[in-house]
């Protein structure tokens, strides 16, 4: 029997399109599936196992009931099409195979110095995808804010100054990827850093850039500047300082400002706000201020997963900040009406750039 498709589209591009509407309809099940086996603690079980891993010897590590064997079976078996898992024969004669780690699998373990695993969990903790279900509802008011305003009835920063556990996970996934982020600037642009005297982190949470950067440029001195909330209990050292502060207030002066992650928070009006206490804080200096951002640059490389992926922290930052990824453009543009004179795009950390702003 004929589809009834109006005699427009061949029956392969019907179920082309029906398959392409799947894939989206359930893309939600890789992130929900990555969180279930984040929460198991599965990559840490078979990392301790020290070798791959059957199923029932994993059942069993993580005492679960047998019966739930087949679903396990089924968690896996996805993510290894996923690529976080791969099967590995352990036996040639009776063809037993075991489960093994990947390289996204090992970002995914608990003591692995730059892992990912409470960011991960912090993006997927029901306070910040709640807000998915309520943007066709945030479209219809006449608010400027977000979907999370929307849902929790304020901003994001002002919810976490009410709830510890928001506070706690989302530090700790700003940590945890801070750390990364760290061991990468440090070591790829050395340049950007040598010969500053001094540095604000402006929002730089639990301070684990400028703990780096301090560690590896032992004349620099450096100031965490952060919410209240953020920084309370946070012990500095001689050369690394913790203030409670707001970055649209003021920004101690120093030779250089550093933002990671800042600026794609906040709309435009606000990152020239941002943007000028930023420059007033580096013109103090007699010499080479400058302002140091860390944010994705979105298309400044052209393949097509790193767009795809910028692309949906644009929704992300759309959703829980009023924020946005930009391009070049966009930023060149920012920069030039805040009164910048100069920038350059370094693109050192795949999906994200470093920016050397000049006044
Ligand atoms: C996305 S997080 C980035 C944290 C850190 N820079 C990093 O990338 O790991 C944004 C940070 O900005 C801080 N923040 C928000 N509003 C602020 C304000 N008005 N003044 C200072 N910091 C603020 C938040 O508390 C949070 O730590």
């Amino acid at each position: 029997m004929a589809l009834p498709n109006n005699g427009i589209q061949s029956t392969q591009t019907l179920l082309d399109a029906q398959s392409h509407v799947w894939n989206h309809l359930f893309n939600f099940i890789s992130s929900m599936s990555l969180k279930c086996v984040l929460q198991l603690g599965i990559p840490d079980i078979i990392r301790k196992h020290g070798k791959p891993m059957t199923l029932s010897e994993l059942i069993h590590s993580l005492h679960l009931n047998e019966a739930k064997s087949g679903s396990l079976e089924r968690l896996m078996r996805n993510m290894i099409n996923s690529k976080f898992f791969i099967n590995v024969k352990i036996s040639e004669i009776d063809e037993i195979e075991g489960y093994w780690l990947t390289s996204a699998s090992h970002l995914l373990l608990r003591d692995e110095p730059l892992s990912v695993r409470p960011f991960a969990l912090a993006m997927l903790d029901p306070i910040l995808t709640d807000p998915w279900h309520h943007v066709s509802e945030w479209f219809k008011t006449d608010d400027d804010l977000n979907p999370f305003v929307t849902t929790h009835g304020r901003t994001f920063w002002e919810h976490a100054g009410q709830e510890p556990r928001l506070n706690r996970f989302f530090n700790e996934g700003m940590a945890s990827d801070a750390m990364l982020v760290a061991n990468v600037i440090t070591e790829e642009c050395r340049n950007v850093f040598e010969g500053l005297k001094s540095m604000v982190d402006v929002g730089g949470g639990t301070g684990t850039v400028a703990k780096a950067v301090v560690d590896t440029f032992p004349g620099l001195n450096c100031v965490v500047l952060d919410l209240p909330h953020v920084v309370a209990g946070c012990e500095g050292t001689e050369n690394l300082t913790f203030v409670a502060g707001d970055m649209f207030e003021y920004i101690p002066p120093a030779d250089a400002v550093f933002m990671k992650w800042i600026l794609h928070d906040w709309p435009d009006e606000k990152c020239l706000k941002i943007l000028e206490k930023s420059k007033q804080a580096v013109s103090d200096k007699e010499r080479g201020g400058k302002v140091i951002i860390v944010d994705m640059v979105v298309d400044f490389q052209k393949k097509h997963e790193a767009i795809e992926t910028q692309l949906f922290f644009d929704m992300l930052m759309m959703n829980l900040t009023s924020g946005r990824e930009r391009t070049e453009k966009e930023w060149a543009e920012l920069f030039s009406v805040a009164g910048f004179t100069s920038y350059k795009i370094t693109p050192v950390l795949e999906l994200r750039s470093l920016i050397e702003l000049f006044p």
